[in-house]
């Protein structure tokens, strides 16, 4: 049987800051409550990065983690890619300063901006190195500190979304081609530009000069989420090979508890296999996906084997998902 090099899952890691801040907190701020967030959204708290804390420093911790779960040091790191919309600076890249904060060696180093699906691009395009023999260690990391985008006079976005940051370590691992496979199976990604004014950023270096605040149209995001991100994930199972009830452990992006359960329900996938972490950690973007990994890996659920699709939409917009076996 022909051999294939697959990109294979070696280990994950989640970094959230400190700080805390619940429903009831921004009810001090903007004209909301407790009750309208938990029933419009699923979420009750999410996590604020310190002022003296950049987004590398999140990605750094996670990535710490992921690296000892795979049993690798800084120095085997030969590729980091970074999908975060929220970087310390215009540039450098995210990614080099993670890669001079971690100690790695000289190697590739880049961001991937595609917002909240952000960690899906990032990781088909670290495929396209590790599965060609063109990395022999990879971080694959989603890092966001969403809250310094926040307009925080506007309560239709301000309590959506949280800081947070997750990592996996890719390594090349020998296949038959079969979906018995270790490693990433199949993927689809997808991008609409004539939807940017449904959720953007009002300000960047070459329009304003200026970070900006986070606009949403949020009912209408809502509409495209359920539609969009199920052509997805079935284009991305046949593109592995499966059938979505193959699938062990469903993990969306965390954006909203009732876009998750209405993929959910629309793709016929049972509630006992979502991760869903949306009530603790809010909308954190492209940090999302592999926060809610680490979670199910580090509390037993997620085991080595298990098939994962995970999917993301976010601005642009932009969509995605992909299938993994562990
Ligand atoms: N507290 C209280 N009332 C609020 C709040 C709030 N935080 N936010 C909005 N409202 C009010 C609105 O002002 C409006 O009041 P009005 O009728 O007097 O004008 C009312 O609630 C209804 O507003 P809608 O926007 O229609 O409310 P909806 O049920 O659509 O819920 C929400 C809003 C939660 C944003 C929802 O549309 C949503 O989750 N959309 C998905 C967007 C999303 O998750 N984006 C994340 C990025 S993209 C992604 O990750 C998929």
């Amino acid at each position: 049987m022909t051999k294939v090099m697959r990109s294979v899952v070696t280990g994950v890691g989640g970094y959230l800051p400190d700080e805390v801040v619940t429903n009831n907190d921004l009810a001090q701020i903007v004209d909301t409550s407790d009750e309208w967030i938990v029933e419009r959204t699923g979420i009750r708290q999410r996590h604020r990065a310190g002022p003296d804390q950049p987004v590398s420093d999140l990605a750094v911790e996670a990535a710490r983690r992921a690296l000892a779960a795979a049993g690798r040091t800084p120095e085997d790191v030969d590729l980091i890619i970074v999908g975060t919309t929220t970087p310390d600076l215009t540039f450098p890249a995210v990614a080099t300063i993670v890669q001079r904060k971690l100690g790695c060696p000289v190697g590739v180093a880049f961001d991937v901006q595609a917002v909240c699906s952000g960690f899906v691009y990032a990781l088909s395009t670290a495929d396209g190195f590790v599965a060609r023999g063109r990395s022999k260690c990879a971080l694959v990391i989603g890092a966001e500190t969403m809250t310094r985008l926040m307009d925080w006079t506007d309560r239709g976005t301000c309590v959506l979304f949280g800081d947070g940051a997750g990592a996996l370590v890719l390594e090349p691992g020998e296949g038959d081609g079969s979906t018995a496979d270790r490693g990433l199976l199949g993927f689809a990604l997808r991008a609409d530009g004539t939807k940017q004014d449904l959720l953007y950023v009002d300000g960047g270096v070459s329009s304003n000069g200026q970070i900006g605040h986070l606009r949403m149209q949020g009912n209408q995001v809502f509409r495209h989420a359920v539609v969009n991100i199920s052509e997805a994930v079935m284009a991305a199972a046949g593109d592995a090979g499966i059938e979505v009830a193959d699938v062990d452990w469903f993990i969306p992006h965390q954006a909203n508890q009732r876009i998750l359960d209405g993929v959910a329900r629309r793709l016929g996938i049972d509630e006992s296999k979502v991760i869903s972490t949306v009530a603790e950690h809010a909308n954190t973007s492209a940090a999302s996906i592999p926060l809610a990994l680490a979670k199910g890996v580090e509390d037993g659920r997620i085991k080595p084997g298990d098939v994962l699709l995970m999917e993301a939409m976010g601005g642009g917009l932009t969509w995605g998902a992909c299938v993994v076996r562990l």
